[in-house]
């Protein structure tokens, strides 16, 4: 058991997970909560690192069990050296994506690809999330604002809008299953409309 809160955002890409997740940091440190905003994959040196090899290049470089390895091998070292010891001082913790998108993600690649997962999970990190915000929008205009960055990370995107319709209703079952942690947000609204219904319930887990 640690001290601090862990809260993480879903939902497909261009949904906007990172605007949300950076203004509630905010407004989380406005009211004096100590907080650390990180991302995956990512959010320590070596998973950055890994990163590169994840989101850049061809579609189809990995195999989808290469690749779940891969984002676990990221998200070890993320948890230990960031995660972990960030709850373990009594911060808020807020990562832009987590487990829940290796669930969806590599699931939506191979349904049974989702047991590997659950599996590699429980062995290598053992713990979810106090509260996740998942996202919810039409994948056709998350899409055309997830390429209007031209990021150069576009290789998830570039599965096309199938595999979003896919990912979308992933994420919309997981939320389903997992009520009591997971929250679904409407995102076809404007920022300042999402992010007050956020601040809430991240405040009742916060305190
Ligand atoms: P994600 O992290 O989910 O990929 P971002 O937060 O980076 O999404 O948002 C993708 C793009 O859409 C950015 O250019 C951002 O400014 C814009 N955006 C985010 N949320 C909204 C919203 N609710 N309405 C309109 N545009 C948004
Ligand atoms: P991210 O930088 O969050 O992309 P975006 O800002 O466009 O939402 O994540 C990079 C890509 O990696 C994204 O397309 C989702 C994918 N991804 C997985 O497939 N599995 C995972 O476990 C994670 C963390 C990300």
């Amino acid at each position: 058991m640690t001290k601090g809160v862990f809260l993480t955002f879903e939902g497909i890409d261009g949904s906007g997970k990172s605007s949300q997740a950076k203004i509630l940091a905010e407004a989380l440190r406005e009211r004096g909560h100590s907080v650390v905003l990180t991302r995956e994959p990512g959010g320590s040196p070596g998973a950055e690192e890994i990163r590169k090899l994840l989101v850049e290049g061809d579609p189809n470089r990995w195999s989808p069990e290469t690749e779940i390895l891969l984002f676990y091998a990221a998200r070890r070292d993320h948890v230990e050296r960031t995660i972990l010891p960030a709850l373990e001082r009594g911060d808020i913790v807020i990562s832009d994506r987590f487990a829940d998108s290796t669930r969806v993600y590599q699931g939506a690649v191979r349904s049974e690809l989702r047991e590997t997962v659950d599996a590699i999970h429980d062995l290598m990190i053992g713990f979810e999330p106090d509260r996740t915000f998942i996202i919810d929008m039409d994948p056709d205009a998350a899409l055309s604002r997830g390429l209007a960055r031209k990021s150069g990370e576009d290789r998830f995107e570039d599965f096309g809008l199938e595999f979003q319709h896919r990912l979308r209703d992933g994420f919309q079952t997981l939320a389903k299953s997992t009520p009591e942690r997971c929250v679904l947000i409407d995102g076809n609204r404007p920022i300042d409309e999402i992010s007050p219904e956020i601040l809430t319930l991240a405040l009742e887990v916060t305190g």
